[in-house]
């Protein structure tokens, strides 16, 4: 997720047991022109399966991407056809790809083409309602030689509103014989398992619900296996989470553009904080440009369990 799934919340997930995570989508063209922040944004030391999500519209810079990824350490490319951001589909990258499957194709060849490494794509169920061609997409890139399919089950017109259609996602994984992810709108076991039944995928993907609660992606895993919810955390071990997280922003971006990034994340660890005078807490939280007056004040708010259904 651009913005939010950077190294230090790739390491703490995986740390508590998700079994995959996914950097945030670089821009092909700015990532081949040796652009710092794409390349910060690319990294994967201390990631043990490292995947690298690219996105573009020109076969050539998209494919020199993926080598690019691949030569700095990356596992696996994902390519972004998911993405509905005006500035993302009107170069006709991210899902605008969905409206032009012949383009789409050859993105894809090309990427398979530049690499040894498995490459999988994300998308979403179609432009719009009246096109879901999802399945056609995914046969596609099945044929092409892509490795595994994500699906957000919402249409690029939909954005991020309504929910999820998880029984839609079936008709992609009725087309392919390859691992299909299924996303869009999990945030507990009982949704994960509500997911897996209702699209027959392999696996889920979580985004939103992990800001905060980077746990949350191994937990769900552990609960999928035993059938229980493992317990949330205890405070240690979730101010240390915290505060490694806002260190390593701060040592990537610097101190100014490292407190910006930090803020979501800050603010979503502090979530559901049963500190007695939290709300003041976690305002002071995500506006202080102290760092040592943020770890204090990430020590003292989840210094107590969370209230219960805010975490
Ligand atoms: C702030 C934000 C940034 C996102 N960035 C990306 C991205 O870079 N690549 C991608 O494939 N999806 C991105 N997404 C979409 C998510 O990966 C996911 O498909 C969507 O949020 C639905 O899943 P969720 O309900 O579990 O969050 C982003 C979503 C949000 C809210």
């Amino acid at each position: 997720m651009a913005g939010v799934t950077d190294i230090g919340m790739r390491r703490i997930a995986m740390r508590f047991g998700a079994a995959l995570t996914v950097s945030e989508m670089l821009d092909a063209e700015f990532y081949v022109s040796g652009d710092r922040e794409a390349a910060i944004r690319g990294a994967g030391e201390g990631i043990t399966l490292h995947i690298v999500q690219i996105a573009g519209c020109a076969p050539g810079p998209l494919g020199e991407a993926a080598r690019l990824a691949e030569a700095a350490g990356a596992a696996m490319i994902d390519i972004n056809m998911g993405c509905p951001a005006k500035r993302v589909t009107g170069g006709v990258a991210g899902a605008a790809l969905m409206r032009d499957l012949d383009l789409a194709t050859r993105l894809v060849r090309s990427v398979i083409g530049a690499v040894k490494i498995p490459v999988s794509l994300k998308m979403r169920l179609g432009w719009d309602e009246s096109t879901m061609n999802a399945p056609e997409l995914a046969r596609r890139a099945e044929a092409e030689g892509i490795a595994m399919l994500t699906v957000h089950g919402r249409t690029r017109s939909q954005f991020y509103r309504g929910k999820a259609d998880w029984a839609a996602i079936r008709n992609v994984r009725q087309a392919v014989s390859i691992s299909v992810v299924a996303n869009g709108d999990c945030t507990s076991a009982v949704d994960a398992a509500a997911m897996l039944e209702a699209s027959g995928a392999d696996a889920v993907m979580i985004g939103r619900a992990a800001v905060g609660r980077p746990w949350l992606v191994g937990q769900i895993a552990d609960a999928l296996t035993d059938g229980r919810m493992p317990s949330e955390p205890d405070a240690t071990l979730r101010q240390e989470a915290a505060r490694e997280h806002y260190k390593t922003l701060l040592s990537l971006f610097g101190k100014e553009k490292g407190l910006r990034h930090a803020r979501k994340h800050l603010d979503g660890y502090a979530r559901g904080s049963a500190h007695p005078n939290a709300a003041a807490l976690r305002a002071r939280l995500v506006t202080s440009e102290n760092p040592t007056e943020v770890e204090a004040l990430l020590t003292t708010l989840l210094a107590t369990e969370p209230v219960a259904g805010t975490a």
